[in-house]
Parts: C-alpha cells; structure tokens; sequence
C-alpha cells in the first residue's frame, strides 16, 4: 500500500496547522513551538502513553497527545483548557507521589498547583512506572526486567524479583529513567543486583561495554571507535600508490 501523502489542517491551540495525516498530536503541537509536558515519551523508543501528562483535548475528551493521530480535517485540539490542567494536576499528584524529590516534576508540580498525596507515601520510591527502562530493554535486544506486582504495588524488577538473568549490563534502561530511578556503577558496572566484567580496548583501553552487549551485537568489536578510525587511517596511508 502505498504511503499516505494526504494533510490535514484543524488548530492547535487556536493556532492553524496542516499536517500529513496520521501525524502525532504532540509531534504537531512541538512543531508549532507549543510545548507539552510528557514523561513516559521518550523520542527513540515505542510510545506507551501510561503517563497522561501529556493529555490534550478535542471533542470534548482528553487524548494522550504522544500517541493520538491526527487523522480528520478540522481537528480542535487544546493543550490547556481547564479539563487538561485539572487532568495535569490530577497526574501530577501521583506522579509526584512516586518521585517527590523529582526536580522536573516538582518544577510542573509548582506551575500546575500539584501535590503529593501523603497516604501514597509508601510507594515514593522514585519510580513513576513508566515503563521506558522496559522499552529501553527491549529496543536494545533483551527483556530481563518487567513491571511485577499489581496496583499501586507495582514495581520494575527482574523476573520474581531476582537479578535478572537475561541482562548484559548494557545500562540502556537507566540511561532512560526520566527520574534517575535506577541504581548503577558504571565501572565496575553494576546494575540491578548484578555484577558485570567490561571488555576494553585494546589500544587505549577505553570501555568498550560488557561481554554480554558485546556478544549481543553479533560484531567482534577490539578496539573503540577512535581507536578504529586511527587504524583505518594508518592502514589506508600505508597503501601503495594507485596505478596510472
Ligand atoms: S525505573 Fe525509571 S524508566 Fe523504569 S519505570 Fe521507573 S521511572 Fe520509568
Ligand atoms: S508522555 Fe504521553 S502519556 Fe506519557
């Protein structure tokens, strides 16, 4: 089938746009210099929409703007109306209640008049459970950690809450946590209860990552990339001159 190259215009905002149909709201409303808070968003993973910090309205209804495709002329879209800031300090509250020392949290907390409810403070463990470690995981070739549990016990951990055994010690998962949720060492590495030995290169001796990311790459990899472009370089000067 071939791609859809039909637009669509409506208003963002009060403000004119068109855009190829099927765009993302938030994509549109970025575009338009109109900035929506969004947590579980994360630009290079699968959206998720488990955050509705990002809610918008149209036709009378709140959308999570990260995953709602514009499809029909004519959209109204509002990223602030009462509904969507009333929604906004709803989630914050909770969001907060998970994070309260968050500073991009407490920062939206302040602008949207949110608090952290007191009788959810067993559960601030600075996890907002969004879910980007797990699509982080994913997208970088494993699925050693999951969200366990039910309701507001919910948690991120390996499988029955042991280290997990499907994890390389990549750290893709922390580098994503929006709040820094995750504990890690880099060197030595060290991640979710798990120890990591770290290949390095052989010529300066720069980290090159763990055995395990190395081995899921599928590429025998030696040195590191600067490494690499020096020996490349080296190697073509020290080639003979082409034939005329
Ligand atoms: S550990 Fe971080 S990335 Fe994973 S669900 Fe919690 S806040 Fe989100
Ligand atoms: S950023 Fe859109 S639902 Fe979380």
């Amino acid at each position: 089938m071939g791609k859809d190259t039909k637009k669509v215009s409506g208003t963002i905002d009060g403000r004119e746009t068109s855009v190829p149909r099927g765009s993302i709201l938030l994509r549109a409303a970025l575009d338009l210099g109109i900035g929506v808070p969004t947590l579980c968003h994360h630009p290079g993973l699968p959206p998720d929409g488990n955050c509705r910090l990002c809610s918008a309205e149209t036709g009378g209804r709140l959308v999570a703007s990260c995953l709602y495709p514009l499809r029909d002329d004519g959209f109204v879209v509002q990223t602030r109306s009462p509904l969507v800031v009333e929604a906004r300090r709803f989630v914050l509250g909770l969001l907060l209640s998970r994070a309260p020392a968050d500073g991009y949290l407490l920062g939206l907390a302040g602008e949207y008049g949110a608090k952290a409810d007191p009788r959810l403070a067993d559960g601030a463990d600075g996890c907002v459970r969004c879910g980007r470690c797990l699509r982080a995981c994913r997208a970088a070739g494993s699925e050693a950690i999951a969200l366990v549990g039910r309701g507001w016990g919910r948690k991120v951990a390996g499988p029955f809450y042991e280290p997990p055994i499907d994890c390389v010690g990549c750290l893709a998962c922390a580098q994503a946590c929006p709040t820094g949720a995750i504990a890690f060492s880099e060197e030595p590495r060290s991640i979710w209860g798990r120890d990591f030995g770290l290949a390095r290169c052989g010529s300066c001796g720069a980290i090159l990552g763990t055995p395990g990311e190395l081995a899921r790459s599928g590429v025998e990899v030696t040195l590191c990339p600067s490494c690499r472009r020096r020996e490349y370089s080296r190697a073509v000067a020290s080639l003979p001159p082409a034939q005329s």
